[in-house]
């Protein structure tokens, strides 16, 4: 069923095969929310360095603290469904509004430089996708960008995960199902160790890895922007018993202070009943709400957030 998924060559945008190219991702974000893109404009080379050098930094500081986690929980051995934890070994980098590369323990030069460069390119790519979403969906070219934007512009972080094998995948997930939370998230996974999936038409299927490639997928504001044109879906990883995956996933979202709300235009052409499905937000508020419910379907998030909408005067934070 993989053999589905949907693999946009951005090479193809300029030439004369650009229609193809920019069907290609209005399919995929109208029924996937997930994509794959090659030909992205990220050398393989810079992909290759941060591969080596993720995988090199996890075997030297972040294994055996993984470990010692493992025993202190005495996770080898459980005999029912872990639901309240992941199997995953993970840390953070802030590039915007303000990069803390140089403030996170334990990375040496070599490695925060590296990282530094890919968030620079990989925040191009991110606003060169929003673009081409904008003119799939009829919007004025920088309308994601600046809907993001905020005082202070967008936030752009990046989360470095590793997934060591793990004795029991049918007990503990490496990362339980859930939907992004913010607007476009762009995803370097390891090509030879697999384990991420997504819903589709209610069966699990596996995003496939693929050497180069950066996986795309648009996550909740990106929902609420669309009015629904695009969703954000549901995935999960599988934590596999052989090898250890990488994955290294970088989500470009909206400013704290950003108000979220349907684009105009968008809800133009909705039916009527679908005219008033999204709510009017600040994203921190989203934020703040998403981190006790990640794991819980969206929809009561937005319900949530309508709620809160009928109360709160957004006046004078406008963004467009
Ligand atoms: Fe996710």
């Amino acid at each position: 069923m993989e053999s589905n998924f949907p693999v946009v060559d951005m090479g193809l945008l300029q030439t004369e095969k650009r229609p193809e190219a920019m069907d290609k991702i209005k399919d995929a974000c109208e029924n996937w929310g997930f994509f794959e893109v090659v030909n992205h404009g990220i050398s393989h080379e810079l992909l290759d360095t941060v591969e080596n050098l993720t995988k090199g930094h996890y075997k030297k500081c972040m294994e055996q603290r993984f470990k010692e986690m493992v025993a202190s929980k005495g996770l080898e051995a459980v005999q029912t469904e872990i639901d309240d934890l992941d199997w995953e070994s993970t840390f953070f980098l802030k590039h915007l509004p303000v990069s803390n590369v140089y403030e996170v323990p334990d990375l040496d030069d070599e490695y925060r430089k590296v990282m530094k460069d890919f968030a620079l390119k990989l925040e191009k790519l991110a606003e060169n996708l929003l673009d081409l979403l904008c003119e799939n969906l009829g919007l004025e070219k920088g309308y994601l960008k600046k809907a993001f934007y905020g005082s202070k512009g967008s936030t752009f972080g990046t989360k470095v995960s590793n997934y060591p094998p793990c004795p029991k995948p049918d007990l503990i997930k490496g990362l339980r199902a859930h939907t992004d939370a913010g607007g476009i998230i762009l995803l370097f996974q390891d090509d030879k160790v697999s384990g991420l999936q997504l819903l589709k038409d209610g069966s699990w299927i596996d995003v496939p890895p693929m050497k180069h490639s950066i996986v795309i997928n648009l996550g909740d504001q990106l929902e609420v922007i669309t009015n629904g044109t695009y969703k954000s879906i549901e995935h999960r990883v599988i934590a596999q018993q052989d090898g250890t995956r990488m994955s290294i996933a970088s989500f470009y979202n909206p400013g704290s202070d950003a108000v979220i709300f349907p684009a105009p235009e968008l809800i133009e052409k909705t039916e009527e009943e679908n005219k008033l499905k999204y709510p009017k937000f600040v994203f921190e508020d989203y934020m703040k709400l998403y981190a006790g419910l990640k794991f819980q379907a969206k929809e009561p998030r937005f319900e949530a957030m309508k709620a809160v909408e009928t109360t709160v005067n957004l006046g004078p934070i406008e963004t467009v």
